[in-house]
């Protein structure tokens, strides 16, 4: 059988997504296991070229993984006919730029989300993609999550009866800087300014798992918190910190179900994982975890009665049983590449175009809204 080969540009993997997730574990683990195998046997191999700003940091990098091409300049590459999809994981504020020029380019683009950090520009961007018919994409890792992988099969399974509420408990302590311990994400998501915040960051996330997993998400309600003003930098600098750092949002969904998710960076994790999800439904409940997940049938639902008097005579934990990892999940990042680079040289169904990062980013700023103004929002339809 033949091998095809793809060129693709990739920006922004000098970061902490486009470096682990999307360099390492998933287009150089594709390239390690001998690319992918398309419908008539012939095999994908991918040829990256990793374009950065910092010539020494680029070629450092490139020579590490013995990445054979790799630029400073954007716009040679994406004038190179060599190469067919463009890659962006840098900075949320330069991505419906760089992808627009990558369109227009004929470049087919994959991205991180969120797409953009204004509605006006990530409709655009997905008409734009639309119109000049190329193959787009938008990543949505939640939900290759193996917790959530098993959250869906339970739902088809029927193991739910009906849903009634989705409770998500999303973060965990993001050090300040301080006291000689370094900050765990990059100083740039605490500052308005540079397209931080937790609302805009997470609630493109919450879109896609809640509209793909339990029901379109119809209205919105969100108190958003900026609870540490002051963090320090990783140059060592305080930094006013004005950006949201935690939201408390709750969702009308389709069919009558209520979500509420919490997300924050400035909770210590006392909970199964770093991010849970509870799903009752009529006929079951579920937890799931970033891969574990627990459920309790209505039949094995123990008989809790109030008495402030008495200690607790239930071991709660104790009722609920494992559901078993019987199919091994690959990275979810990488199976979502593979997903992705299936459509661009197979033409196999693909559901996360950049019509799907606008609904993320139409969340995300109806939740800053609702804060604003302290009420209620619907969500309506974008018309893509
Ligand atoms: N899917 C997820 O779960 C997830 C998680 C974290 C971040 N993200 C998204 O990934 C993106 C990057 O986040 P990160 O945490 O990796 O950030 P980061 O700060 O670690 O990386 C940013 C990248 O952009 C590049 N960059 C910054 N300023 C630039 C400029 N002016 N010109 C050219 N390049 C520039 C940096 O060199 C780096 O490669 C963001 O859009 C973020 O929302 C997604």
């Amino acid at each position: 059988m033949a091998e095809r080969r793809l060129g693709l540009i990739m920006h922004g993997v000098t970061g902490r997504m486009g470096y682990n997730q999307h360099l390492v574990r998933s287009v150089l683990a594709i390239r390690e296991q001998g690319g992918i195998v398309l419908a008539n046997g012939d095999r994908l191999l991918l040829d990256p070229i990793l374009v950065g700003r910092d010539r020494e940091k680029i070629q450092r990098l490139a020579d590490r993984h013995g990445i054979a091409r790799w630029t400073t300049d954007l716009d040679a590459a994406l004038a190179s006919p060599d190469d067919q999809l463009f890659f962006d994981a840098g900075t949320t504020q330069m991505r419906a730029e760089l992808l627009s020029r990558a369109i227009d380019a004929g470049k087919h683009v994959y991205c991180e989300k969120p797409v953009s950090d204004d509605l006006d520009s990530a409709v655009a961007l997905a008409k734009k993609a639309k119109s000049a018919g190329i193959r787009h994409g938008v990543v949505q890792d939640k939900l290759f999550l193996p917790g959530l992988l098993k959250i869906r099969m339970l739902k088809d399974a029927g193991f739910f009866g009906r849903i009634l509420s989705v409770r998500g408990e999303f973060g965990y302590w993001v050090f300040e800087g301080d006291w000689g311990q370094p900050a765990q994400r990059p100083s740039w998501n605490y500052r308005k300014a540079d397209g931080g915040g937790i609302i805009l960051d997470m609630l493109c996330h919450w879109r896609y798992v809640l509209d793909n997993l339990f029901g379109e998400v119809k209205a919105v309600s969100c108190l958003g918190a900026t609870h540490i003003p002051s963090r320090v930098d990783e140059h060592g600098r305080t930094y006013t910190a004005d950006a949201d750092d935690a939201a408390y949002a709750t969702f009308e969904l389709e069919g009558g179900i209520v979500a509420h998710i919490n997300s924050s960076w400035d909770v210590r994790v006392r909970r199964d994982d770093l991010v849970t999800f509870q799903v009752d439904g009529t006929h079951g409940s579920a937890v799931a975890g970033l891969h574990k997940c627990f459920t309790q049938h209505r039949v094995n639902t123990p008989k809790p009665v109030w008495n402030p008097d008495q200690p607790q005579t239930i071991e709660f934990f104790d009722n609920w049983e494992e559901v078993p990892g019987n199919v091994p999940a690959d990275n979810g990042f990488k199976a979502q590449w593979e997903m992705f680079l299936r459509h661009v040289a197979d033409d196999a169904p693909w559901p996360y175009g950049l019509e799907q990062g606008a609904k993320g980013v139409q969340l995300a700023m109806l939740g800053l809204q609702s804060w604003k103004e302290r009420r209620w929002l619907d969500v309506p339809a974008l018309g893509i």
